[in-house]
Parts: C-alpha cells; structure tokens; sequence
C-alpha cells in the first residue's frame, strides 16, 4: 500500500515511525513533515489546510490510504473532502472531529448523555458571559469554543485574571472571530490528570494504554502552558479499576452518543480526564491521537498500526488483535529558548549521532544546507523505554543531555509522579 501521513510534529513522526514497520506498506508520504521524518518518509511540501493540493497529489501517487493526524484539518473537513474524491482516508468526518473543535457541542453532548464533565455554562454574547462569571467565584476556568493552537483555556486563580481572559476571547477575538464566538465558564476541577486514547470505528472502543502529559513549561507544573513538555506510559500508580470507570463512564457511552447523534466517530478519540475525589470526570476530548502522548504509546504497540487502521475503516475493529508491550516508556520533549513565548528559528542542532538507547522523534526541525536546525517551539521528543518507568527515564534524559543546541530547556520532573 501507498500511504501518505498529514501533519509536521512529533506526533506525526511517530505516526510515521510505526507504519513504517509495516510489511505492508510500499511507498510512505507525508506533508508537510520535518527533519527527521524525512529519514522515514518523502515529504511533500503541501501544508496540511491545502485540500485540493493534498486530494491532487493522492490521485497522482494512487495513494491508497491519506491519515490525517492534526485537529486542524480534521475540523475543516479533508476526510469527507478526500472521501469525496474516492479516496479513502483514516480519521473522523467534520461531523464527528466536532467533539474536539467546538467545546460547547461537546459539553451539550456531555450534559444530554449524563456523561461526568464540570459543570458549565456556556454564551454567544459577552455581557450576559460577564454577567455569569461575576456571579461566580475563583479559581474558575474560561474556554474559548473553538480550535486556539491548544491556549483557549485559562484556569483563572483570580477573578481579575478571568474577566480578562473572557474579554480577551470575546471582544479582543484573540484566537479568531470563529473560535472566539462562544465560550465555556467551567467549574474548576482537582486531581490528576491522565490522557486516554482510544481506536474507535464508531461503535467498538478499543483503548490504548493510558498515558500522562505534563503542560506547563517548568517543574512542578510551574510556568505557561505548552503544548506538552513530556510524557509516559504506563501509569503505575493508577489502578486499572479507574481505567475502567472511564471506560464504561465516558469514553464507551460518548462514542454510543455520536453514533446516535448520527456523528459515528472513526478514528482515534481522545479523553483528557481528571481523577476527582468525586470521580472520574471529563476535561476535553480530542478528535485524533495526543501529542507528545503519542510518542510514548506507539512505542509500546506491538500490532501493527496500518492493520488497526484499516479495521476502523471497515467496521472490524472488534476483531482486531491489539497487542502491548509490558515496556515503559518516558518521553521529554527537548524545546527552543523562549518557548513557549516566541523562540528562534534554524539554530544547529548537533549530537544526533551520539543518542544510544532513545528514540528521537521531530517535533520543529528542518534541514537547512544538509544540517538539522530547530524549526519549532518544541523541537524534539526523546523517548527511553525500559523495564520500569525509573528505567525509562534514565534513558530519555541520558540522551536529553547528548544533544544540543544553544538554549534548549527541558523539566527535569518528567514522569516523577509515578514514583512518589
Ligand atoms: P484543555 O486545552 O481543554 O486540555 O485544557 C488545558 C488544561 O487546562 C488541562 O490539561 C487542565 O490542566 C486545565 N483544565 C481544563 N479544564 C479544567 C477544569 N475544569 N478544572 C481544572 N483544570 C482544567
Ligand atoms: N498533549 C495534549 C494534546 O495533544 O492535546
């Protein structure tokens, strides 16, 4: 088969790492993708919103499956676009990626099914949104509707800090006309956070190991949110029992919700959860696989990926074997100085070469002149895996600290609440 992978980032050379494993794969593509992709695949200089150049090229190559991995694309449409123009692809319809590109759709979706989400309000218009929230205490959490490049939540500590992100998302428009429309005030919920994925073809849930992120910048979740400075997998010290709560409390009866809504989802569903005293409780869903989550849960599948693909697309996902390692797997993503504030572009990256026991997938790299240079805010996910999480992580910073380029920062904590 020729099969062409959409997306640039870690996750997508992940994605790319594991097909290529697949004796069943001849040719694979991937547009735009980055620096070290490009050792795996041929990358295609067509960006991911680029539809009828993407359909084009698929015809040209006879591709014969396109996967799109990032949310963007998802929203816009390019599998009922690709579906449209007889090619098949792997990921939700625009109907279904709903659930990750409207926040309002999906807490309605939540509240209609009974399904464990904070409680929330929702608004179309900013004074009665202002009104509510100053009948509200802090902390308190403002969403904005739509897609914001993973900032459109802000976890207000002061009552100040959450009239100031409302009205920066409502009348500054900060994250776009579109996405700003509408928001989510949320009561504000404690505990530990895990990140369930699932292969999902619409009514069969099939979940993947779980995994844990970690979203501010510094140590001890100090600092900005990014868009993940590391993860691992497994979770030790959660018991399987909480796994299966959410699966039977939420990821399960979403996907019955979709496929009643008349939105089945295909494709890869994402949970963010947090594990409240008063249960598990639901943060967001995404409508593809998580990054960096990704980098650490391909890296102990033992099925091959293209197989569970296939079987999403035909409605066989419940005869699917679906194999794990027992391995763990610690990934830190290595990031530009400055991140998640601006950063600079085309700094050398050098010691490549010199990584032992890790996997180094590309987050922001390009090759300028033959040489890797950082291309991105988060430029590199190092991923050890080992008997144990102790293991694992040793390797991952161990090869962290053969690397380098000028300024680049990395938590030193990642995967240290697993041995607490
Ligand atoms: P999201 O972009 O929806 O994943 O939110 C980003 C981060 O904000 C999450 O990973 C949580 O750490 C935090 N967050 C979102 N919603 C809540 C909430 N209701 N209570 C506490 N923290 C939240
Ligand atoms: N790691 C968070 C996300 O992919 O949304």
């Amino acid at each position: 088969m020729r099969v062409l992978v959409i997306g640039r980032g870690g996750r997508e050379h992940a994605i790319v790492w594991a097909l290529s494993k697949s004796p069943k794969i001849s040719k694979l593509f991937c547009a735009p993708g980055n620096g070290g992709i490009a050792g795996l695949a041929e990358c295609v200089p067509i960006t991911e919103l680029q539809f009828e150049e993407i359909s084009t090229f698929a015809k040209e190559q006879a591709i014969d499956l396109v996967m799109v991995a990032p949310d963007d694309p998802l929203a816009a449409g390019l599998v009922d676009h690709l579906e449209s123009k007889g090619i098949e692809a792997f990921g939700p319809r625009a109907n279904a990626a709903i659930i990750e590109g409207s926040k309002v759709f999906m807490k309605e979706l939540l509240k209609n099914y009974s399904i464990p989400t904070a409680a929330y309000e929702s608004f179309d218009a900013y004074e009665p949104a202002l009104a509510y929230l100053r009948s509200q205490s802090a902390p308190i959490v403002i969403k904005a509707d739509g897609l914001a490049a993973g900032k459109g939540v802000t976890v207000a500590q002061t009552m100040e800090e959450a009239e100031a992100a409302l009205k920066d998302i409502m009348v500054g428009q900060v994250f776009g006309k579109s996405a700003g429309a509408s928001v989510v005030i949320e009561e504000f919920l404690t505990g530990q956070e895990m990140s369930l994925l699932a292969f999902v073809d619409g009514s069969t849930v099939r979940l993947m190991v779980p995994s844990q992120d970690h979203k501010p910048v510094f140590d001890n979740d100090k600092g900005p949110n990014t868009g993940g400075m590391g993860t691992y997998s497994p979770l030790p010290h959660i018991p399987e029992s909480i796994v299966q709560e959410a699966l039977v409390n939420i990821v399960q009866p979403t996907a019955d919700a979709m496929v009643k809504e008349g939105r089945p989802f295909k494709g890869v569903l994402y949970a963010g959860l947090i594990l409240t005293p008063n249960g598990v409780k639901t943060i967001e869903f995404n409508a593809r696989f998580g990054d960096p989550e990704t980098q650490v849960i391909l890296p102990r599948l033992k099925t091959d990926l293209l197989d569970i693909f296939l079987a999403i697309n035909n409605g066989t996902l419940a005869d699917q074997p679906i194999e794990w390692s027992e391995e763990a797997a610690v990934c830190v993503i290595v990031a530009s100085p400055g991140y998640p504030g601006p950063y600079p572009k085309g700094l050398p990256i050098t010691g490549l070469d010199q990584v032992q026991d890790s996997l180094v997938f590309h987050a922001g790299t390009a090759i300028e002149d033959g040489q890797i240079v950082t291309n991105g805010g988060r430029v590199l996910g190092i991923t050890g895996l080992g008997k144990d999480i102790i293991e694992a992580r040793q390797k991952a910073y161990a090869d962290a600290d053969r690397i380098h380029f000028d300024g680049k920062h990395y938590r030193t904590d990642i995967a240290m609440k697993a041995l607490k």
